[in-house]
């Protein structure tokens, strides 16, 4: 069995929860790309854990969870998380960290922030250095863990300051920055590390093909959502990575697979953090009911999310490009007690109605979604786990998306427990 998890929308869909609520059923659970800019929270007996970089799965003692070569990797990160949850949970032996993910490095961190100031240039990034560190990977000046690990110091020293040459040069003489780290001061706080993820670092492809051929299963952990793709999203509002399904082959080397489930993780409303278009965004009450009601603030940077309707042309695209076999609709009971429910079912741009999602940024511009209205519900969905059990208006916004979506909403999460889900 394998499951590739992903979200629909642009993050935050609730894909930790729902991943850790499916955990017990795998063996592995992988993560293949984006890195610490990731905010996954899972609630389990009332305590919250966040992660960024260690797979969800983790919480589950029966999991050996892998850290990908397409994840880009905050070691510092990595490491205070393991031992973080090392308090929980028995980490020893069960997590492994790709030899080929690239490293983020401190100057990965300080251009992606420079760039985020310059005033007009700002996507709204988590500040985490992704984006710097998946251009070197295809500038081919990434520093990997393999290095890290296996290299010299002298060897390690000669590839930092060829990686580091040409970006000193910019932060201090483009960006103005008068205190950067030498070269040097890098390499001691990487050899430093070095030591420290040692005992994790394998070629991690060749864990999963084994696992895939002996038929254990595997659930590959997305990041981000299908609207941040970096081929597919709402570029250049994105993030630097491949968030599709497609992703999990290129960021895990596990080969091939023929019969995957894809699960769309979708919420039952739309959120967006940083900048970019977000035709349904409601800035106004509804939108400030959604964040309160949803407790929507980045589990990563703390920000505002920006909150609005569901929007079916967005996650038809998002259906489509990464073969969503399957829904599992998240936040339900955030809706409960609203008097009518809005959602979006085509675009209008410049008059004329499309159900598909633009190339070009600048038409987001112009588009005025097409709604259809339904009526809320008053009662309380949160921690329902009996679709018969919700209220009829609530069964009948289901099945209205499920039929707009044209996949089977085959579970219902109604609370942030792992428990509160139904199932259909
Ligand atoms: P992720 O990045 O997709 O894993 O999602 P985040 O963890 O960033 O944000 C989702 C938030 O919603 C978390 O605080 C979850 O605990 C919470 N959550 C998940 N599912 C539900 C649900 O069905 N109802 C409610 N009320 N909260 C949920
Ligand atoms: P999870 O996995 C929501 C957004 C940022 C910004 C854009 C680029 O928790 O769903 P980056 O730092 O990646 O270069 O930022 O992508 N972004 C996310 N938004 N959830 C996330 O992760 C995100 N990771 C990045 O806000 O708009
Ligand atoms: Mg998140």
């Amino acid at each position: 069995m394998i499951y590739v998890i992903l979200g629909t929308q642009w993050g935050d869909e609730g894909k930790a929860k729902v991943i850790d609520y499916f955990a017990k059923d795998f063996d592995y659970v992988a993560r293949f790309q984006g890195g610490a800019n990731a905010g996954h929270t899972v609630y389990v007996d009332k305590k919250k854990f966040v992660f960024h970089l260690v797979p969800s799965g983790i919480l589950n003692p029966n999991v050996t969870v892998i850290i990908g070569n397409g994840v880009v990797i905050d070691l510092e990160e990595f490491l205070k998380e393991l031992e973080a949850v090392g308090c929980e949970v028995d980490a020893r032996g069960r997590v492994f960290l790709s030899s080929r993910a690239h490293v983020v490095m401190p100057y990965h961190k300080l251009l992606d922030r420079a760039k985020e100031s310059r005033v007009g240039q700002a996507i709204g990034t988590t500040g985490r250095g992704i984006g710097p560190a998946y251009v070197d990977k295809a500038d081919r000046t990434g520093i990997r863990v393999c290095d890290l690990v296996y290299l010299s110091r002298e060897q390690l020293t000669k590839k930092v300051e060829a990686a580091y040459e040409l970006k000193q040069y910019l932060l201090k003489n483009y960006y103005g920055m008068s205190e950067i780290p030498t070269a040097e001061a890098i390499v001691d706080q990487l050899c430093g590390l070095a030591d420290r993820i040692r005992p994790f670092v394998a070629d991690t492809e060749r864990i999963l093909q084994e696992a895939h051929k002996n038929r254990r299963n595997i659930l590959f952990e997305g990041a981000q959502g299908s609207l941040l793709d970096v081929d597919f999203g709402t570029y250049p509002y994105v993030t630097s990575s491949s968030t599709i399904s497609g992703g999990s082959l290129t960021g895990s080397g596990v080969g091939a697979i023929d019969t995957a489930s894809v699960i769309g993780i979708t919420k039952a409303y739309c959120t967006r953090v940083g900048n970019g278009p977000f035709p349904t965004e409601q800035e106004n009450e509804t939108g400030e009911f959604l964040r309160k009601q949803g407790n929507e603030f980045g589990a990563t940077t703390g920000r505002k999310r920006r909150c609005g309707w569901f929007d079916l042309v967005a996650t038809r695209y998002s259906i489509g490009v990464n073969g969503v076999t399957e829904i599992f609709l998240t936040k339900l009971d955030v809706l409960d007690g609203m008097e009518t429910i809005r959602v979006c079912k085509n675009y209008r741009i410049r008059g004329k109605e499309t159900d598909y999602l633009p190339s070009v940024i600048e038409d987001y511009e112009d588009i005025e979604p097409v709604y259809h209205e339904m009526p809320g519900w008053k009662e309380k969905t949160f921690g329902i786990r009996n679709f018969h059990l919700l209220p009829a208006n609530a069964r009948k916004y289901v099945e209205y998306l499920e039929l707009q979506l044209g996949r089977k909403i085959s579970y219902i999460s109604t609370g942030f427990e792992r428990e509160d889900v139904i199932v259909r």
